[in-house]
């Protein structure tokens, strides 16, 4: 059953729910594309400005971390993607795409559900992987040129849907709609979001990374559990020690090396 009638993504009704004049200034909304990061990297291309937003109903060739795929029925989800062009050094990237997760949490926090973060930017609600941010990073000479956080949340896929496309790896994803057992307003969570992304934006531009390090900390799952490292060279396991202030994830493998992971893919193995 549809909420209030219309389940359509609308770029009117989710200005209507903006909190403040300066969050997403400009909104682009689309039916149909290969992927919102795609199509944000070529209007970033152009000179779009700080603050672009891109939605789109389906993606026909959405991505996640790793190459992965990302799976993106029409209309039932949330794929949305930011540019952001903040004044920091490539090597600050990391722990500025913390803002994405932290944002989800809190919108997710508004739907009545309790979010959890897995490093670096999965959101998590009862164990399940309900959305994720995939952050691209582009630089010229030694600046950021931009930042692009891209959000896939699983608002009201069902979870016969999520094992069908995904096989046995949907037994680990969930929908928000599944676990809060009513549907999610589209309109109104792509609002939320963005409400609380320009915030946790904002906050990093005047205080720094600290306090978003900080909140990011209070929600992580993966400090002091044994992890197994793939992706960067040969695998290995250890425990998590936590983030640095570059966002990347330490592990101290068994002789006792600590070890920076950038882009590593993290499994539990406790
Ligand atoms: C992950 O957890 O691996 C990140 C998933 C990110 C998916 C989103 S959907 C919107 C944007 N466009 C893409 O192609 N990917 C991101």
């Amino acid at each position: 059953m549809p909420v209030n009638g219309d389940m359509s993504l609308d770029i009117q009704i989710v200005q209507k729910h903006l909190a403040y004049q300066s969050v997403a200034r400009d909104i682009h909304v689309y039916g149909a594309v290969a992927s919102t990061n795609a199509v944000l990297r070529t209007l970033a291309a152009n000179g779009a400005s700080d603050g672009t937003v891109v939605i789109a109903d389906e993606q026909t060739e959405g991505r996640g971390r790793h190459g992965k795929q990302w799976f993106s029925p029409p209309a039932v989800n949330l794929y949305l993607s930011a540019l952001f062009r903040p004044n920091i050094t490539p090597r600050s990237a990391g722990g500025f795409s913390f803002v994405g997760s932290l944002a989800l949490c809190d919108a997710i926090r508004g739907e009545g559900l309790e979010a959890t973060i897995k490093w670096p930017n999965d959101v998590l609600v009862e164990g399940k992987k309900v959305a994720g941010v995939l952050a691209e990073c582009a630089t010229v000479e030694t600046r950021v040129d931009y930042v692009m956080l891209g959000f896939g949340v699983n608002l009201n896929v069902t979870h016969k849907t999520l094992m069908t496309a995904m096989g046995q790896s949907g037994h680990f994803a969930g929908s928000l709609a599944d676990l809060a057992g009513r549907e999610i307003n589209r309109n109104a969570f792509a609002a939320a979001l963005l409400n609380h992304l320009f915030r946790w934006v904002a906050t990093y531009r005047t205080d720094g990374p600290t306090p978003v390090l900080a909140a990011w900390r209070d929600r992580d799952i993966l400090t002091g559990r044994r992890v197994e490292v793939r992706g960067e060279g040969p695998s290995y396991e250890g425990r998590v020690l936590g983030v640095d202030t570059q966002g990347c994830l330490l592990v101290r493998d068994s002789p006792g090396e600590v070890h920076r992971v950038l882009a590593g893919e993290i499994r539990l193995s406790d």
